[in-house]
């Protein structure tokens, strides 16, 4: 049977990963719908490639400019709604939520209401929402598998493995550009050195978290909700190759990492499909030739978001919901030159000094919390 997807976020860099693994396997794959946001350029060369069902801009500007643009047969739609309709669609069998910030929320959450296989690389939908989207796969049987490159090694390396027996997952963490460089020279980095990975080529906003380590803060908090572990059994470490992409310890002292190739098409293929694996294209793994494998423990002062992400994982879910929205307005403001590259974590510290530290029990209390937070990191970045 032909496995029919919807990819939330279809123009963006795991959008076009996905796309590559379906033309691939173009017998056990096909695109029921692609959505986008406002990069109808990317969409018409998708369309062509995929021949979806339906076409959705979320910007309704750019479904305008769309018209008369994409190949017969291929239906057009604009809004959000749409994106949610064809996210829990009965022609839908998995949703690829790719959708970049808290965006992809509404249209993930149908998706798995639904009962759908999701392929979560959108980690806001665990950061903000993550007891919500855990309580709506158990009531539905929905499988939430990740995409995140870590989270699908915890995920291998857990596999036929007593949950009990877990004693520590260990995140692997790139470090960024800005890995080797003294804190006091980062005042004046800029928006393109930011974006500039050395391993991974992603887009601008989860480039800038990764330079700033709030990427591997989000991902602590996501493999909380994933792997229903306690905060005290997550921890990272440095590995500026990003080869080993996570460890999972066990109590004898046994430890398990999977290690791959930087290349996202591994874990979205894995999602996608786990058994049997899939053929990826991605380059093979030579140890001879990469040589040498380094760790090295996260400096806290370099990484401020990593002190930040212990203490809200010690509390309520506000403290993450708050954090990612703060974050994610102080990320624009970098990305806009408004403010400067360690103002970034700053500006989510000072937002989270102010929020109360309360459970929360639907997305009406996070759509509050995460507005409330908004408007505080916007006062914050305006003073
Ligand atoms: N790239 C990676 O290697 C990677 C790895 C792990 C996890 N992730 C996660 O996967 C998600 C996507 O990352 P990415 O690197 O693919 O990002 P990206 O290249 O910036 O793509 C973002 C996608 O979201 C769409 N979008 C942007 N704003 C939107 C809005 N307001 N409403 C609806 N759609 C919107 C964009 O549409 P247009 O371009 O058409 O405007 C694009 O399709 C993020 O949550 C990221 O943290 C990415």
């Amino acid at each position: 049977m032909v496995m029919r997807l919807t990819i939330l976020g279809a123009t963006g860099s795991i959008g076009c990963s996905t796309a590559d693994v379906i033309e691939r396997h173009a017998d056990s794959f096909c695109a029921h719908a692609l959505v986008g946001h406002r990069n109808e350029t990317r969409m018409v060369e998708l369309a062509e490639r995929l021949h979806p069902a339906w076409v959705v801009m979320t910007d309704a500007g750019a479904a305008g400019r769309l018209k008369g643009r994409l190949p017969a047969g291929v239906q057009l739609a604009a809004g959000m709604d749409a994106a949610v309709e064809l996210a829990q669609a009965t022609e839908t069998d998995m949703v690829m939520a790719a959708m970049v910030g808290s965006a992809g929320i509404p249209a993930t959450l149908a998706a798995v209401r639904a009962g759908k296989r999701v392929g979560l690389a959108n980690k806001e939908c665990l950061v903000t929402a993550g007891s919500i989207f855990m309580q709506a796969a158990r009531a539905s049987g929905a499988e939430l598998v990740p995409v995140d490159s870590e989270h699908a090694a915890v995920h291998q390396c857990l596999m036929g493995h007593d949950r009990d027996s877990v004693a520590q997952v260990i995140l692997t963490a790139s470090g960024g550009p800005f890995r080797d460089r003294d804190p006091a020279s980062l005042a004046d980095v800029t928006p393109e050195e930011a974006v500039a990975h050395p391993n991974w080529d992603m887009g601008a906003k989860i480039s800038v978290d990764s330079a700033t380590m709030m990427n591997k803060a989000l991902e602590l908090i996501e493999a909380r909700w994933l792997f229903d572990l306690p905060a005290g059994k997550l921890s990272a470490i440095i590995h500026p190759q990003s080869i080993v992409h996570a460890l999972v310890e066990y109590t004898d002292g046994s430890v398990l990492a999977q290690l791959a190739m930087p290349d996202m098409r591994m874990p979205i293929a894995y999602a996608m499909q786990s058994e049997p694996r899939l053929e990826t294209g991605i380059s093979r793994l030579d140890l001879a030739q990469t040589g040498s494998l380094d760790f090295q423990a996260v400096d806290e002062r370099k990484f401020p978001a990593m002190r930040l992400v212990r203490e809200v994982m010690g509390g309520e879910d506000s403290l993450a919901i708050a954090m990612n929205a703060a974050n994610e307005v102080a990320n624009a403001a970098f990305r806009e030159r408004r403010i400067g590259f360690m103002h970034i974590v700053a500006t989510v510290e000072k937002v989270l000094e102010r929020v109360e530290n309360i459970p929360v029990g639907d997305l009406e209390q996070v759509w509050m919390i995460d507005a409330a937070a908004r408007k505080a990191a916007a006062e914050v970045i305006g003073r």
